[in-house]
Formats: structure tokens, C-alpha cells, sequence
């Protein structure tokens, strides 16, 4: 807990915001896969990051790096160097191995490491959403149902630390609003979405967090330019099949052709065949 604390302390120094919602528990389902986002500074961009499975970070085993191909794919690696943000991915979860440290490699041969827990349950999850990755358009909303199962005031947000909490308010300018009239259910509806808005979300409960992530992208029915639109949109399939039929159309008269040619040699090679076979055994006899 006092190593923990520590390195929050020292990561806090380093990003210099004062309070980051770090990843520190996420109640999970067994048998299921999970994201989990982890934050570094951009300073740090370049170097390796890691996951290390193991409750002491001395006897930790390293499960998977950026700088190494993928093993035995229960564990995946990504890094969003733009966001300063990497993400690890298991599959598979089970009861036994709960413990995990997110770290980067730094050049002097130390490392800024953040452990987190993951809480198994075979039932239901304290908190759980159907995916964790969320899709919006620029100009719409978007609502993130998460389901908990224990009573408790649930906060939504942002992993350098900004939260919102009911009734309603805004996160980096978007409008957040709660509906809580489904029993068991909070959503989460997020309004007036940006490109820019796109990014990790957690779900807060307690000491619980739950990782969402959100993509913003542009709807391709509201491109002010529908000429270019028309264009856009059709351009990939009735190529691709275009293709296929100009193939089609290319491929079998060439193959007729080919059949023809090779069936008319044959039958001038047997005649020739013969007839310099009769030529010979004429000369012969
Ligand atoms: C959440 O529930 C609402 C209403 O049932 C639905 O419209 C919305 O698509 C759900 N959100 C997600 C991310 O599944």
C-alpha cells in the first residue's frame, strides 16, 4: 500500500496533474477478457512498456512488452503514443492470477510502475458493461449503460482525474448526464460529442473502477458535401466487384482460348505424328 502510494505520488510529480484516477481495482467477470488503460508521461513515449503479472513488483513475470511480439495470446499489448496512454488486454481471466503492475522501462534502467487488481467474480461483476468500447458521431450522443450490483454513488470519469457526478455536468466541455431510473442500471449519456472526446472513461464506485473506451468519429451521412459523399461511398464495393466481373470477363475466353489452342496443336502434333510415323515405316519397310 505505502509502494503504491509512492508511486502515485511520484507519477502525480511527474504529470504534474494532482489527481489521477488511476486503475488501481477493476471488478471483473471470470472466464471473460478485459482492457485496461494505463496512463504514462510523454516523456516516456518511446520507451517499452510492459505488463507484469505478480503481486510484488520484485517477483513479478513480465506477460507481455511493446517491444516483443505476442505470446500466448491471453495477453496483448498496445500503445496510443499520442494519448501517452498503453493498454493491456486478458483474456481468459481466471481466480488465480489477480495482480498485475503496468510499467514503463526508463532510460536510466528504472522503471515507473502502477499496480492494479483484478477483483474475479464468477457471478456478476460489481460493475459491468456489455463492451467496453463505445462508439459515437461527432455532432450525437452517446449512453453507457453499466450495470453494478451494489448500492453506492457511481462518478464518471476521465483517467487524468476529472469526474462527474449526479445529477448531471460536463467533462472537458461535454455535457455528462445520469439516468439511474433502471434499477441496477446507471447510464452514463454523454452529449454534443467531439473528435477530441474520444478517449478512456472509467466508471467509479468506491474503490471499484471499470475501463470504458469511447471513439468518436465523423458520420458519413453528415459530410456537408454530398457530391464527394456519393462519391466516397460507393467508390470501394462496385470497384472490388467490378474487378472481379472484368476478371471473369477476361479470365474465360483466355482459358477457351488457351483450350482451343492447345486442343488444335495437340491434334496437329498426332497428325504430324502420323504422318511422319507412316513416312518413316514407309522408308523403313
Ligand atoms: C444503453 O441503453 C440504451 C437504452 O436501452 C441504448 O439506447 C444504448 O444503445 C445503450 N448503450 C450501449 C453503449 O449499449
Amino acid at each position: 500500500m505505502a509502494v503504491s502510494l509512492s508511486i502515485l505520488l511520484i507519477l502525480t510529480g511527474i504529470t504534474g496533474i494532482h489527481s489521477i484516477t488511476k486503475i488501481s481495482k477493476v471488478s471483473v467477470k471470470a472466464g471473460a477478457s478485459v482492457t485496461i488503460p494505463c496512463l504514462y508521461d510523454s516523456k516516456n513515449k518511446n520507451n517499452v512498456k510492459y505488463l507484469c503479472e505478480g503481486y510484488y513488483w520484485v517477483s513479478c513475470s513480465y506477460v507481455t512488452k511493446t517491444n516483443q511480439p505476442q505470446g500466448s495470446g491471453k495477453f496483448s499489448i498496445s500503445d496510443e503514443r499520442n494519448k501517452n496512454i498503453f493498454t493491456v488486454t486478458i483474456k481468459h481471466l481466471t481466480h488465480e492470477n489477480t495482480d498485475y503492475w503496468c510499467a514503463v522501462e526508463l532510460s536510466d534502467g528504472g522503471y515507473v510502475r502502477q499496480y492494479f487488481q483484478l477483483s474475479v467474480t464468477s457471478g456478476r461483476p460489481s460493475l459491468y458493461v456489455d463492451n467496453q468500447e463505445v462508439t459515437g458521431f461527432r455532432g450525437g450522443s452517446v449512453t453507457i449503460n453499466c450495470s453494478y450490483s451494489n448500492p453506492g454513488k457511481i462518478k464518471w470519469c476521465m483517467l487524468d482525474g476529472k469526474c462527474v457526478t449526479e445529477p448531471s455536468g460536463t467533462i472537458d466541455g461535454t455535457p455528462v448526464s445520469f439516468n439511474t431510473g433502471v434499477r441496477t442500471v446507471f447510464a452514463v449519456t454523454m452529449k454534443e460529442l467531439k473528435l477530441q472526446t474520444s478517449g478512456w472513461y472509467l466508471f467509479v464506485q468506491g474503490d471499484i473502477q471499470l475501463p470504458v473506451h469511447l471513439t468518436v468519429t465523423e458520420k458519413a451521412t453528415t459530410t456537408p458535401s454530398p457530391v464527394t459523399e456519393n462519391k466516397a461511398v460507393p467508390t470501394i464495393k462496385p470497384e472490388q466487384s467490378r474487378d472481379s466481373v472484368d476478371l471473369k470477363k477476361v479470365l474465360i475466353p483466355l482459358s477457351l482460348l488457351v483450350l482451343t489452342l492447345s486442343v488444335a496443336s495437340s491434334i496437329w502434333l498426332i497428325l504430324r505424328c502420323r504422318q511422319a510415323n507412316g513416312k518413316s515405316t514407309a522408308t523403313q519397310l
